[in-house]
């Protein structure tokens, strides 16, 4: 390699290196919620399951509530509070009665998941989000952050009343189902 060969070697690093450096600066307003900046993790379809829960009312949904590993593991050996970079899911779905299921039964009573509505996110990380409580929050339809922040603002608003009601759960409601 002569000098000019090297030099442009070291030029196109440069590009890529501040190409790259841009691209990760802009990503996270693109892909992260408001205020938090929490992203939809990935993988999180294949986390283990926590509990289910289901909403009547406006929402009218089922739901499942996922765990990654540190979160699992902190239910499981009940530890509380959550350590840092547990995450928990929630996944969303329309409450839907089953008319296809329900033929084969004597009377309606099937209900299943339809259409995704929502997917929340609740990531413990006491370093990046000290002003609430070591949680940041994220909201996201069809795998794109909701960007209201009226939305994600109401988060840790409404968590944060459980930790009156029962301050050991560490803002987060859902216990483990065994
Ligand atoms: C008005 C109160 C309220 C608001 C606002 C709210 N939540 Fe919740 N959240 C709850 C309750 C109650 C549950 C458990 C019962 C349920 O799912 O129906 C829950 C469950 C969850 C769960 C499952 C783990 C847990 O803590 O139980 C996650 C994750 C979650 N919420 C994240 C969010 C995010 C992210 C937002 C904002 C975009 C949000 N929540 C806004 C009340 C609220």
């Amino acid at each position: 390699m002569n000098r000019t060969t090297i030099a442009c070697a070291l030029a196109l690093v440069t590009v890529f290196t501040a190409a790259a450096a841009y691209v990760s600066a802009q990503s996270p307003d693109e892909q992260g919620s408001p205020i938090y900046g929490v992203r939809l993790p990935e993988g999180y379809r294949d986390w283990k399951l926590v509990s289910v829960a289901q909403e009547n009312g406006q929402n009218n949904d089922i739901r499942a509530i996922l765990g990654n590993e540190i979160a699992i593991k902190a239910y499981r050996e009940n530890i509380r509070p959550f350590p840092d970079g547990a995450i928990i899911a929630r996944l969303a779905w329309r409450y839907e009665s089953s008319s296809r299921n329900d033929s084969v039964f004597p009377a309606p009573q099937s209900f299943v998941a339809g259409p995704p509505t929502n997917v929340q996110v609740s990531v413990k990380d006491s370093k990046r989000f000290p002003d609430t409580a070591g949680w940041g929050y994220g909201q996201f339809e069809a795998g794109l952050p909701t960007k209201n922040p009226a939305v994600v603002q109401s988060c840790f608003a409404c968590h944060a009343k459980l930790q009156k009601l029962d301050p050991r759960a560490d803002y987060v409601f859902t216990d483990y189902s065994h």
